[in-house]
């Protein structure tokens, strides 16, 4: 499924470097991967190998992370969808299956309430040993998928079962987990349309007019609107955040061309975010040649406004959700609320800039959610991912409150 999450935990066995093709042919179908590993496992392969092919830190041991708030097992466990050990060896099976939690992957496990799989690999006396069977069948009991491991050559030179299954038929196996889990996926079906970023208003080629927005929240809102199954497209103004996997991005400089954008791909949108810092002025005159300071000490600049792209994206509207987001430097509620009204939306995000811990330039949010229903829900302080998270689920009950079923849903 594009866009699943799967928490991958690499434990110790020569076989653990076939994790790394498991990981590769995962991203191939558009599933984010992260990686786990027990410290025996680093043994075999190196962390930063996992690290380099997933893109995302890999973690071996909570206790001495020097950001431990970036990663509690908690969240880790709750953005996934699947949680897979490849390959799993007897020590952590034997730990699954009693609840041991003495490592970063055996708490993750603890922590994950969500679909789990298993691939077993090790020498054929220990795969076949009465402890050893015991407990796989404690896990399959329980509902954890077992991807049996096949008859081979093994790492003593003996022949026989215990062999790492295919890095394919593993990789089949866990998609397989992943389309049995529709119920993490509401946005199923639907097509979410995301701005994002500062936008730029040139004053001449070396010159402009912009903000401190770096475009993270935008980013997060389309990459947690993938997770939960959407289509979605991003028009995003110049930043420098990786772009997520399966979202479609169009990039745009200034607010003209953002407005046009936006206004193309709204059309076939069921809800649109406008997370954008558009600038709200722009030179009335740009100049296509580099000015020269020789003019004098001072300048004057005519700027005017800004086409408003949210004003003109709620004539379009219908059954479309449309978004704002607000951001306010004082009486954030009352300000907020005014906002939404003027602007026609049905829903918008408003979060205090310039207090530190929120808005431009930082990891952290904190929001208050309007709809213009009345509701107001708070989210945070949290990182962004987690903020995205709450304003898709402030939308979806949103929709479920007006009764507008989701396409696929609506059947
Ligand atoms: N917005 C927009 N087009 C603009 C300016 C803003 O679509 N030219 C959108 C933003 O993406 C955001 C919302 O309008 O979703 C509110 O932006 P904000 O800067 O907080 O408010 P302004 O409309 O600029 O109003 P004010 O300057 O009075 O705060």
């Amino acid at each position: 499924m594009p866009g699943s999450r799967v928490l991958l935990v690499v434990t110790g066995s020569v076989a653990a470097y076939k994790a790394c093709e498991v990981l590769r042919r995962l991203q191939d179908r558009g599933v984010e991967v992260r990686v786990a590993m027990t410290k025996n496992a680093g043994k075999f392969v190196s962390p930063l190998t996992f690290a380099a092919l997933s893109g995302h830190r890999v973690l071996v041991n909570s206790f001495d992370d020097e950001r431990p708030e970036r990663i509690p097992h908690v969240r880790w466990a709750e953005e996934s969808d699947t949680f897979c050990v490849v390959p799993a060896s007897a020590d952590f099976i034997a730990k699954m299956a009693l609840g041991i939690a003495d490592d970063f992957p055996s708490t993750l496990h603890l922590a994950f309430d969500g679909p789990v799989l298993v691939a077993p690999a090790m020498e054929d006396q220990m795969w076949q040993h009465p402890a050893v069977q015991e407990n796989v069948d404690k896990l399959r009991a329980r509902g954890v998928a077992i991807v049996q491991p096949t008859i081979g050559p093994l790492a003593s030179g003996r022949h026989g079962p215990g062999r790492l299954a295919e890095p394919l038929n593993v990789v089949d196996a866990i998609m397989e987990v992943l389309i049995m889990e529709p119920a993490k996926r509401p946005l199923a079906g639907m097509q979410v349309l995301v701005s994002a970023g500062p936008t730029r208003e040139h004053f001449d080629p070396v010159r402009v007019l912009t903000n401190p927005s770096t475009g993270r929240m935008g980013y997060a809102v389309a990459e947690a609107a993938v997770r939960l199954g959407a289509d979605v497209v991003l028009v995003s103004g110049p930043t420098q955040v990786a772009e997520p996997f399966e979202v479609e991005i169009i990039r745009v400089t200034n607010a003209e061309e953002m407005r046009c954008e936006m206004l193309a791909h709204a059309a076939l949108a069921d809800v649109v975010v406008m997370a954008a810092a558009v600038s709200d002025f722009r030179p009335v005159a740009p100049v296509p040649e580099k000015l020269k300071k020789a003019a004098g000490d001072t300048m004057s600049w005519k700027v005017e406004r800004t086409p408003d792209i949210l004003e003109e994206l709620r004539q379009l509207r219908g059954n479309r959700t449309l978004v704002g987001f607000a951001a306010e430097t004082s009486n954030l509620e009352a300000r907020s609320r005014e906002k939404l009204d003027r602007k026609g939306c049905d829903l918008i995000v408003a979060n205090l800039v310039g207090t530190g811990g929120t808005g431009f330039e930082v990891e952290t949010n904190e929001v208050v959610i309007l709809d213009r229903l009345g509701g107001n829900v708070t989210a945070g302080p949290a990182l962004k991912a987690d903020i995205a998270t709450s304003i898709l689920d402030a939308i979806l009950e949103f929709r479920q409150r007006l009764g507008i079923a989701s396409p696929e849903k609506a059947g």
